[in-house]
C-alpha cells in the first residue's frame, strides 16, 4: 500500500467540489452488536481463465503431458529446419497409464552445431529474470540407440540468445526422469518471449513426457505456486479458501468432475482431465497442493465435494450415487485423517503429516441450475452420510433444501453496481435462528461476464466496481450475525488475449507480472482493518436519502488493538465533509489512521499501469469523540482510531 504525504492529499481534495453540508456519522461506541465473524474474509478458487495452467500454478511448459490435442503437440514446434526431423504424438510409447501418450522426437541430421530439438512457447511467453534459478525435469527413452546428450535451454523465442543452459544424460531405452537446474546470469532485462527446447546433437530419436519447468516458488514448494501470486493473496489476509470452487467442482459431465483421487500422488500418476472452460487441466495443483496452499496462507479449506450433478445437467441419485458419496468421505478423510484411517494414512504418503483444520463443506455448487429437482435427495444423501461420520463438521446447501436443515446456504450475486447498492441489506436484522450464509461467489459486474461483450471486456474490473463492491462488503460485514464467510469471484486471470472466458476477474497477470484491481484493493482493505464486534452506526448526510443512500458505512471494535474501525464508501462526484462522532467515548487517541481508494468511476489497473488505482495510507486529527472527516469522491474509506 502507498504511502502519501497527507498534505499532497489533502490539498488535492481541496481542489475538487466539495458538498457545503456537512454530514454525520455516529459510531455507537458503547453499546457493541453482535461479534463480526472470524472468518468472514475468504477466497474461491477454481480453473478458469487460466487461474492454474499458466495462473497460480507455477510450471512454465504448456501442455507438459502432450494431452492438450490429441491430434497434434499443441504449444510445441521443432527446432531446426523441417527436413532435419520430426515431432509427432506418440499413444504407442507412453510412460504410465496416466501419462499416455509421449511426443516422439526424430532428428535425421543434426549435430552440436546444429541441433534438432523441440521447443514449448510456455503460456503465453516463458518469462525469464536474471539471477534466477530455474528446474527443468522430464522423462525419456531413447528408441534408436541414441544416447545424448540432451541440450537443455532456455533462450529467445527465435533462439538467438541463450539465457541458460545443461546438458543431461546419456539416454537409455527405459524411460529416466532427468533433472537440471538452469541458471540466468545477471545482466539481463526480465522478458517473457522465450522458449524453452530440448535438442538432439546427433541423428536419433528420443521419447519426451511430463516435461517441466519451474521458476522458484513460494517458500520454495516443489510442484509450487507462483510467488507474486501467492503475495498478493497473503496481503488480502484470507481466513479460508472455497476449494475447488464453482464449475469446476461439477464438471461438464459425469466423467470431467473433479475427482480429488486423479489429482494426488506423483505427477506420473495424475491423468489430468478436461476442464470446463474450453481447455485442459494437468491437476499439477491437485488436492494436497489445494490444502498446502491453505497452509501457506494460513486459510482453512472450505472443501467442495462433487454431489452428482454436472454441468451438462447428467445427474445421479439413489443406489448410483453411493460412490459418489463415499468419494466425499474419502476426501473429508483425506483432509482430516489420522495414520490410522486409508486416505489419512495416503494423504501421509503423499508427504503431508499432519491432518489439516476442516470445519465447512459444500455439497455440490449452484445445485439451483439442476431442473430435474434432485438436489434435495443428493444432499440428503451426502448429509447423512457426512454427519453420520464427522457430526461435528458444517455443511453448506448450495440451493434450496427441504428434507434437512443444512448448517449454511450458499448465495451467489453477480449484479451491476446499482443493484448492489439497492441490495446493501439484504441480510439485514435476519431472526437469530435464520440458516448462516456463505456468500461463496460474488461481483459487481457493471457487464455480463459470460456474455460476448463481457469477452471482449478488459479482464480486470474498474473504480466503479471497488465502490459498489465495498458497500455490499459494509452490508455482509454489518449483518455477519448471519454472513459468516464471503469470498469474491472469480480470483484470478490471465490477460493474454485468449486466455480467458470471464470478466471481470479480482487479479489479472501474464507470464511474468501480475496486478490487483481496485476491487482487490477494497478486498485488502477491508480484510486486512477486521474488528470483533460490530458497533451500531447512524448516518445523516444530506445529499442522500433512505430511499437512495449515496454512503455507506459500519464499524467495529477490534479487542487487540483497542481501535474503532470505520469502513465508509463515498459514492458521489462531490468531496463529503463528514463529523465522526464516537457516542459513548471519552479518550480518543490524538490521531487515527485513514486508507483511501479513490479514483475515477472508469479508473482501472493493468499491467502496465498496475498501481493506478491503489490505497493511500495518511494520517489524521482525531483527539476527541468528534472530529473530521473528509471522504474523497468515489471513496472507499477504512479509518482506525484507538479508543479507550
Ligand atoms: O466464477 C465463475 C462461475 O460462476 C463459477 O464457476 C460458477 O459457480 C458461477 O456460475
Amino acid at each position: 500500500m502507498r504511502t502519501r504525504l497527507a498534505t499532497t492529499v489533502l490539498s488535492l481534495l481541496l481542489s475538487l467540489p466539495v458538498n457545503a453540508e456537512t454530514g454525520r456519522l455516529t459510531v455507537h461506541v458503547d453499546k457493541p452488536s453482535h461479534a463480526v465473524s472470524p472468518i468472514l474474509y475468504g477466497l474461491m478458487t477454481e480453473e478458469i481463465n487460466h487461474s492454474y495452467e499458466g495462473g497460480i500454478y507455477a510450471e512454465l511448459i504448456q501442455n507438459r503431458s502432450f494431452k492438450d490435442d490429441s491430434n497434434s503437440p499443441a504449444h510445441w514446434s521443432l527446432v531446426g529446419p523441417s527436413t532435419a526431423g520430426s515431432i509427432v504424438l506418440d499413444p504407442q510409447t507412453s510412460l504410465t497409464s496416466a501419462q499416455n501418450v509421449s511426443l516422439k522426437l526424430t532428428a535425421t541430421t543434426a549435430s552440436t552445431t546444429a541441433p534438432v530439438g523441440v521447443a514449448n512457447e510456455g503460456y503465453w511467453g516463458i518469462p525469464v529474470k536474471p539471477n534466477t534459478k530455474y528446474r527443468a525435469s522430464f522423462w525419456a527413452k531413447s528408441t534408436s540407440g541414441y544416447s545424448g546428450p540432451l541440450s537443455v535451454r532456455l533462450e529467445t523465442a527465435d533462439g538467438s540468445t541463450t539465457w541458460a543452459k545443461a546438458n543431461v544424460g546419456p539416454v537409455t531405452g527405459v524411460w529416466k526422469q532427468y533433472s537440471v537446474q538452469l541458471r540466468t546470469g545477471k545482466n539481463i532485462t526480465p522478458s517473457t518471449a522465450n522458449r524453452f527446447t530440448i535438442s538432439l546433437s546427433a541423428p536419433g530419436t528420443v521419447n519426451l513426457d511430463l516435461v517441466s519447468l519451474f521458476p522458484p516458488t513460494y517458500h520454495n514448494r516443489p510442484n509450487g505456486n507462483r510467488i507474486d501470486i501467492m503475495e498478493k493473496l497473503a496481503a488480502m489476509h484470507p481466513s479460508f479458501l472455497r476449494l475447488p470452487g464453482g464449475n469446476f467442482v461439477e464438471g461438464y459431465n459425469l466423467e470431467t468432475r473433479y475427482d480429488f483421487k486423479h489429482t494426488i500422488g506423483a505427477l506420473t500418476d495424475r491423468p489430468g482431465h478436461q476442464g470446463c472452460w474450453g481447455y485442459r487441466s494437468n491437476d499439477g495443483l491437485g488436492f494436497l497442493e489445494y490444502l498446502e496452499w491453505c497452509e501457506d496462507l494460513h486459510m482453512e479449506p472450505v472443501l467442495a465435494v462433487f454431489a452428482g450433478y454436472a454441468l451438462s445437467g447428467e445427474h445421479v441419485t439413489g443406489d448410483a450415487l453411493k460412490p459418489y458419496v463415499q468419494d466425499a468421505l474419502d476426501e473429508i478423510e483425506y483432509v482430516t485423517g489420522e495414520s490410522s484411517t486409508t486416505w489419512g494414512a495416503r494423504r501421509i504418503t503423499d508427504g503431508h503429516a499432519k491432518p489439516f483444520p476442516l470445519t465447512y463443506v459444500e455439497i455440490g455448487n449452484e445445485d439451483g441450475f439442476d431442473k430435474s429437482g434432485s438436489y434435495d435427495e443428493r444432499f440428503a444423501a451426502f448429509f447423512d452420510a457426512i454427519k453420520a461420520k464427522y457430526p461435528a463438521l458444517k455443511l453448506i446447501a448450495t440451493a434450496s433444501v427441504k428434507s434437512r436443515k443444512p448448517d449454511v446456504v450458499d448465495d451467489h450475486y453477480y449484479r451491476r453496481s446499482p443493484e448492489m447498492y439497492a441490495d446493501v441489506d439484504h441480510y439485514r436484522n435476519r431472526p437469530a435462528d435464520s440458516t448462516k450464509v456463505f456468500v461463496g461467489e460474488w461481483a459487481t459486474t457493471n457487464i455480463i461476464p459470460w456474455s460476448p461483450e463481457g469477452r471482449k471486456a478488459p479482464p480486470t474490473p474498474e473504480l466503479e466496481a471497488a465502490l459498489s463492491d465495498a458497500a455490499w462488503m459494509i452490508g455482509m460485514e454489518r449483518d455477519s450475525d448471519t454472513v459468516v464467510m464471503e469470498c469474491y469471484a472469480p480470483l484470478f486471470v490471465n490477460v493474454n488475449p485468449g486466455a480467458r472466458q470471464w470478466a471481470p476477474d479480482l487479479i489479472g497477470y501474464d507470464a511474468i507480472n501480475s496486478f490487483g484491481s481496485p476491487p482487490y484493493y477494497a478486498q485488502v482493505m477491508f480484510s486486512g482493518n477486521r474488528g470483533d464486534v460490530v458497533l451500531p452506526v447512524d448516518l445523516d448526510i444530506p445529499a442522500g436519502s433512505d430511499a437512495k443512500p449515496v454512503v455507506f458505512a459500519t464499524a467495529s471494535r477490534q479487542n487487540a488493538s483497542g481501535d474503532v474501525i470505520i469502513k465508509v464508501v463515498n459514492t458521489l462526484a462531490t468531496t463529503e465533509p463528514v463529523t465522526i462522532d464516537l457516542d459513548g467515548a471519552t479518550d480518543v487517541a490524538k490521531t487515527g489512521t485513514l486508507i483511501q481508494l479513490s479514483g475515477d468511476l472508469d479508473a482501472r489497473n493493468s499491467i502496465d499501469e498496475p498501481m493506478k488505482v491503489a490505497p493511500v495510507s495518511l494520517s489524521i486529527p482525531a483527539g476527541s469523540p468528534n472530529f473530521s472527516l473528509t471522504l474523497a469522491p468515489h471513496s472507499v474509506n477504512v479509518v482506525r482510531v484507538k479508543v479507550k
